[in-house]
C-alpha cells in the first residue's frame, strides 16, 4: 500500500511556515535531545548519552497490582481529568514527603503537580521570562532547561561552576556589574550534566543573593534524592521559600513514562504556573497521580530509592575505576557522589562533537559537551551517564572511548 503522502504527489516544504521561535530552537541545537532519545533503544552501541534510569528500578509487579485495583475501583477519579493543580489526595501526600525529607511543608496554594520536570521549567519560562529578559544558568547545564528559556527568547547568562557547584563569588560579580536576571536556574544536587553538588554554605548565600537582587530561584531537585549516601543538604526552597521555586520529577525515583513532577514555591508564583498549564496539558494524567499516590503511601517509593540509591552508586564506582584505567593523560573527570553523569573533560586540541563519530563507529556514544552550555563553550568536554549501561558493559564502554581519544590525541 502507498502512504498517503506519496498518493498525494507534492511534498510542500513547511520549514517556511514555522514560527521564528521555533526555528531559532532548531539552529540553537533543539535536536540534541531528539538525538539522545532516538538512541533510547539502540542494542548495538553501548551508550551512555541519556539520562535514563535503569528499567530494573521500575515497580512493573508492584504497579500491575495498584493499576488494576485503581482501575476497577477508583475508575471516576483515576480515569478522569484532574485539577489543572494536580489531585488534591496526591498534593497532600506529597507535601507530607517534602515536609520529611525537607523540613519545610507547603502551605495551601505552594504546591502543585506538574507533568514531568521540564513541564515545571516551561511553565516558569511561559510566565516569567519576556523576549530579551535575563535568566543565569549554570554553565554547564541541563540542556532541556536551555531549550526552554531559549524557546522565550531569554537572554542567558552562564556561571562557571566549580567543585563546590555554581561559582557565588562570580554571580555576586556580575550582579555588583549591573546584570538583573529575573530568574536563576540551578540544579544544585548531583548536576546534570557535571555531577557536582552545590555546596551546602554557598546555598544560603545563593539565597541571600535572591533576596538583595529580586529574582526568583529555580531550584531543579531532579537528582536530589539520588545521593548515593542517602543524605541531602538544605534545599534552596526550604532556605528561602518566598524567592524559591522548587521543580521536581518522579522520572528518576518512579518512572518517566508516568510524566510527573512537582512545583513548589510562592502562592502567587504557583497560582500563576498553574494558569500556565491550563494553556497547555491542563493537567498531568490522573491515573498516573493515583498510581504514585497509592505506591509511595504503601511506602514502595522510600524503600525503591534504597535499592536505587545502591545500583548508581555502584555502577557510578565502576566508571570511575574505568576511567582511570583507560583514560589518557590529560583527561579529567568528576567523581559523582549521587545522580547519573561523569563530566570529562578531554585532552586540548580535541573536539568532542567531532570525536562523537570516531565514538559511533567504535559502537559507544555519550553526549559531547557544547551544547550544554549557553555559551560556545564545552568543545573539550562531554558526559557520561552511568545510569542505564549493564554493570559487565561499563568497562569495556569506556575503553573503547579511551581508544577513539588516545587516536584523536595522535591525529593532532
Ligand atoms: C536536571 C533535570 N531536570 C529535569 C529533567 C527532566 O525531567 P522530566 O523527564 O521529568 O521532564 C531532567 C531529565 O533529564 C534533568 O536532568
Amino acid at each position: 500500500m502507498t502512504d498517503v503522502l506519496a498518493a498525494a504527489g507534492a511534498r510542500p516544504d513547511w520549514a517556511g511556515s514555522f514560527a521564528r521561535r521555533a526555528r531559532a530552537l532548531t539552529a540553537q541545537g533543539g535536536g540534541e535531545i531528539t538525538a539522545i532519545l532516538a538512541l533510547a533503544g539502540a542494542t548495538d552501541i553501548i551508550t551512555f548519552s541519556g539520562g535514563f534510569p535503569d528499567p530494573e528500578t521500575f515497580p512493573a509487579a508492584v504497579l500491575a497490582g495498584i493499576a488494576g485495583r485503581l482501575v476497577a475501583q477508583d475508575a471516576a477519579v483515576a480515569l478522569q481529568y484532574s485539577a489543572t493543580e494536580g489531585l488534591r489526595s496526591l498534593r497532600d501526600y506529597l507535601a507530607g514527603r517534602l515536609a520529611r525529607l525537607q523540613g519545610a511543608r507547603p502551605g495551601p496554594g505552594e504546591l502543585m503537580v506538574t507533568s514531568g520536570g521540564i513541564d515545571c521549567l516551561e511553565l516558569v519560562a511561559r510566565t516569567f521570562v519576556d523576549p530579551g529578559d535575563a535568566v543565569v544558568v549554570e554553565a554547564p547545564t541541563y540542556l532541556g532547561a536551555i531549550m526552554a528559556f531559549r524557546g522565550h527568547q531569554a537572554d542567558l547568562h552562564g556561571v562557571p561552576m566549580d567543585g563546590g557547584g555554581l561559582r557565588v563569588d562570580v554571580l555576586a560579580d556580575m550582579l555588583s556589574g549591573g546584570l538583573r536576571p529575573k530568574v536563576l536556574y540551578t540544579i544544585p544536587d548531583h548536576q546534570n550534566p557535571t555531577g557536582l553538588s552545590l555546596a551546602a554554605e554557598r546555598r544560603a548565600a545563593v539565597a541571600e543573593l535572591a533576596r538583595r537582587y529580586g529574582f526568583l530561584i529555580v531550584e531543579d531537585v531532579a537528582y536530589a534524592e539520588l545521593g548515593f549516601d542517602g543524605t541531602a543538604p538544605r534545599s534552596l526552597w526550604s532556605l528561602a521559600p518566598e524567592v524559591t521555586v522548587q521543580a521536581g520529577t518522579f522520572s528518576k525515583i518512579f518512572f518517566p513514562g508516568v510524566r510527573l513532577g512537582w512545583a513548589a514555591g510562592p502562592r502567587q508564583v504557583i497560582a500563576q504556573l498553574t494558569i500556565a498549564k491550563q494553556n497547555s496539558d491542563q493537567c498531568a494524567g490522573a491515573l498516573g497521580q493515583r498510581m504514585l499516590e497509592e505506591y509511595g503511601r504503601g511506602g514502595h517509593l522510600d524503600r525503591q530509592l534504597v535499592a536505587s540509591r545502591a545500583l548508581y552508586a555502584r555502577r557510578a564506582a565502576l566508571m570511575t575505576r574505568a576511567l582511570a584505567a583507560h583514560m589518557p593523560e590529560g583527561t579529567t573527570w568528576t567523581t559523582p557522589r549521587g545522580g547519573f553523569f561523569s563530566w570529562v573533560t578531554v585532552p586540548a586540541g580535541i573536539d568532542t562533537v567531532r570525536l562523537a563519530a570516531a565514538a559511533r563507529e567504535r559502537k559507544v556514544a555519550y553526549v559531547p559537551g557544547r551544547p550544554f552550555y549557553p555559551g560556545r563553550d564545552g568543545a573539550r568536554q562531554l558526559r557520561l551517564a552511568y545510569s542505564r549501561v549493564a554493570d559487565d558493559l561499563i568497562d569495556e564502554g569506556i575503553a573503547r572511548l579511551g581508544d577513539v581519544i588516545k587516536g584523536a590525541g595522535r591525529a593532532r
